[in-house]
């Protein structure tokens, strides 16, 4: 490594034990507290004013990580972590730059790097010689080593590779574990060259104690959560088709995957109303939208693009599931159990919810939802109608959409004109459905009334 004359300067032991935390959001946040906790000072480096305010009066404005409070406070007393929104001077004081900022698609599913980039000029006008940047944020093939990598280099002066180094780790845990995920998932780790994956590598061995997997680029590290994800997205529309044969077969879809995956290749997912989140109904579209320009003759990916359509089909699949049971839906009301997009967290990132709200408007039905983490200011400003408990009596179906702790026994006796209850997340107890009176149904249950056309949508 080559290290320019101005860098001398930085090289002190503060430095080499400072890391910069650039974007401290739901991921950013505990992987701050997981590098302070192994001995790094670590500056967390945000643009919300609020997230600084709070983090450096010694707590955590994320709070789905068990114990996280406690922890931000004992940190921030010791002064191992500190929070500024001045991430140029972060960036000045750190050997190790981390960089968790989102990026996500816009309203026609094209990749937008518009924060990140924003994020990096800001890393590069900081950046010193010697220093190593890693990007965790998950990206499309050829990001770091291409525009990301321009820009540090146009903003710092410096040269990746020689000046500085520059890997890829993607962040692969989940909110909520993150903790024990990042103390159990292999690292995988990718750098620009060998001097780059090195320095990543023994950062990362010093602040984990998960196994580290070197990959041989950045380009490799990136591709391996995108083919993560989107396994999971293709293997979900593999079991919502085969929920539809059921359907028509008159087969139950949730025995036959349960035998099938005794057999230890078959690894089937479960069908559902939809798959929501900012992963995996995201990620496939990095693939399918998301060439970089640096890659040129990228083949189009039909499977992960089939794959997202079946998925986003399921919601109107509910739909027709309900209308035959009870016939067209106009005018009638319909109540929406859990507008999260997964069980138990405060989330609506591409939720299936708004999916099922708006094929049930189509079809002109009056859509009430329910979710015992939002309150009615909350669930009206995300697009939903609250459910009202007067309301009850007029219902006259019930999806269940997120499969929360609260719905497991969820009390349907006030429900009086409900006939048919769609749990589309294996969720309420069929028992007390059925004991209330209703027909309980879920997709792929093969109980399809005899009566009804075989339900195959037609695109
Ligand atoms: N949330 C998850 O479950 C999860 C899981 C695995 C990986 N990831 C990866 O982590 C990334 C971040 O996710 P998250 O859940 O922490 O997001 P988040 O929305 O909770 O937090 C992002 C933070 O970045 C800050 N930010 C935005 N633009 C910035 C900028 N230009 N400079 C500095 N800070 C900026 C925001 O203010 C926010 O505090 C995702 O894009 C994804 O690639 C997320």
């Amino acid at each position: 490594m080559r290290v320019t004359s101005h860098g001398e300067m930085t090289t002190t032991a503060a430095f080499h034990s400072t890391v910069a935390v650039v974007g401290l959001g739901k991921i950013g946040l505990p992987l701050a507290v997981q590098f302070a906790q192994h001995g790094r000072r670590v500056i967390g480096c945000d643009i919300n004013p609020l997230v600084i305010e709070t983090i450096n009066s010694g707590h955590a404005h994320v709070q789905e990580e068990p114990g996280i409070d406690e922890m931000v406070a004992q940190l921030v007393r010791d002064g191992a972590l500190s929070a500024t929104s001045d991430i140029a001077d972060a960036v000045r004081q750190a050997s190790v730059v981390v960089v968790i900022v989102p990026v996500i698609v816009d309203a026609e599913r094209n990749v937008d790097l518009s924060s990140m980039t924003s994020a990096t000029r800001m890393v590069g006008q900081g950046l010193q010689p010697g220093a190593l940047v890693v990007y965790e944020t998950t990206l499309p093939v050829g990001t770091t080593s291409g525009p990301l990598r321009q820009v540090l280099e146009e903003t710092s002066g410096l040269t990746a590779g020689e000046d500085f180094f520059l890997a890829y780790s993607p962040e692969r845990v989940s909110a909520g574990r993150i903790f024990r995920d990042l103390a159990t998932y292999p690292k995988v780790v990718g750098g620009l060259g060998a001097a780059d994956l090195d320095a990543a590598v023994s950062f990362y061995s010093a602040v984990l104690d998960a196994p580290i997997m070197q990959m041989q680029s950045t380009d490799d590290a990136e591709f391996v959560k995108l083919i993560e994800t989107t396994y999971r997205d293709v293997n979900i529309a593999l079991a919502n088709e085969y929920a539809r044969f059921a359907d028509a077969h008159r087969l139950d879809v949730s025995a036959a995957i349960a035998a099938a995956n005794t057999q230890p290749y078959s690894h089937i997912h479960e069908p559902g109303v939809g798959v929501g989140g900012h992963c995996i109904p995201v990620y496939p579209y990095f693939l399918i939208n998301g060439d970089s320009g640096d890659i040129a003759d990228t083949p189009t990916m039909t499977l992960p693009q089939r794959a997202r359509q079946i998925n986003d089909g399921m919601a109107r699949y509910a739909i027709q599931r309900i209308e035959a049971e009870i016939g067209s839906l106009s005018g009638k009301a319909v109540l929406l159990l859990g507008v999260a997009y997964r069980a138990n967290v405060r989330e609506t990132a591409f939720t299936s919810a708004l999916l099922l709200q708006d094929a049930l408007r189509e079809r002109g039905a009056l859509v009430y939802s329910d979710d015992p983490l939002y309150n009615d200011e909350e669930l009206s400003s995300l697009g939903f109608t609250p459910f009202r408990p007067e309301l009850a009596g007029d219902v006259q179906a019930i999806i269940a959409q997120a499969a929360h702790r609260a719905y497991t026994s969820f009390d349907l006796r006030p429900f009086t004109a409900c006939r048919v209850v769609l749990d589309g997340r294996h969720v309420l107890s069929q028992e007390q459905v059925e004991a209330a009176g209703m027909r309980y149904i879920r997709i792929g249950d093969g109980k399809v009334p005899v009566a009804a056309p075989v339900l195959i949508e037609r695109r």
